[in-house]
């Protein structure tokens, strides 16, 4: 007899990009980003509820302080399910390890649900570009190995296609052949999923599916040629996995979240 536990679906919450900063008063482009990091939580809380597990995809701290990672985990103890943390290119990777351990969410390989999910440190220190490492994709290569049966959600903070903003063009993934060469020895992998372009983006590469998501705080304005930024409401993606490797997923938005964004700032 098939258990209705086993037949619910995993609920998956991605947040993305909340860059925290040590100050309470911390903004970026005049937005408060422990304010909008707080009205996107109310909203996953009011429209899905609680996650079974949260995906926290970089640029967790503006800053690489200690007191932002503080103030992520202390946020994100509004939830009851596991977090799981990767930096982007505005963290410190040590603070935010050393942090990741202190709230249970430093596990990079993760099964789950009847999937797996696999998570990438695509940050190279000083850098807004990303590259992964030989070892990450050994690593990925790796578990992608161990677990053949098992649909696969990978995610890493930079985008590994071309997503059609031309000043993004040189700051994603660069070594992105590397990557797309792991991934299509595995057929079991299913989403590739990313944060760092503050925008949703939505396609799809040889049978697998690629997102992207807006940042819980300001965002850039997707298909821009420059730097621009977009007067939309922070958000959050949903995703409900079912064990077949069937899923659904969707954006939301804080919608009643009030806010004045610099519209004519040159970059952030
Ligand atoms: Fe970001």
């Amino acid at each position: 007899m098939i258990s209705k536990q086993a037949t619910r679906p995993l609920r998956v919450l991605q947040l993305t990009d909340p860059h925290l900063m040590a100050s309470a008063e911390g903004a970026l482009l005049g937005v408060n980003t422990r304010d909008s990091l707080d009205a996107v939580i109310k909203e996953v809380l009011k429209s899905h509820g609680q996650p079974d597990l949260i995906l926290a995809t970089g640029d967790l701290a503006q800053d690489g302080s200690d007191e932002a990672y503080r103030v992520l985990g202390d946020r994100l103890g509004a939830f009851s399910g596991d977090c799981a943390w990767i930096a982007g290119n505005h963290d410190h990777v040590e603070r935010l390890a050393s942090a990741a351990q202190t709230y249970g969410a430093a596990r990079r390989h993760i099964v789950q649900g009847g999937w797996q999910f696999i998570l990438l440190d695509s940050s190279v220190p000083g850098k807004v570009f990303g590259e992964l490492a030989k070892s990450e994709l050994d690593f990925l290569a790796e578990m992608l190995e161990q677990h053949p049966d098992l649909p696969a959600l990978v995610t890493l903070h930079h985008h590994p296609v071309d997503i059609g903003a031309d000043w993004m063009t040189d700051i994603g993934l660069r070594n992105r052949a590397d990557f797309w060469q792991v991934i299509d020895r595995f057929p079991q992998v299913k989403i590739v999923l990313w944060g760092h372009i503050h925008q949703t983006h939505e396609q799809q590469r040889k049978g697998v599916q690629l997102l992207a998501t807006p940042s819980t705080c300001i965002q850039f304005t997707s298909g821009s040629r420059k730097f621009s930024v977009e007067d939309l409401a922070p958000g959050y993606r949903w995703f409900e996995l079912q064990a077949s490797g069937n899923f659904t997923t969707e954006v939301c938005r804080a919608l009643d979240f009030e806010f004045d964004i610099d519209q004519n700032s040159s970059g952030y």
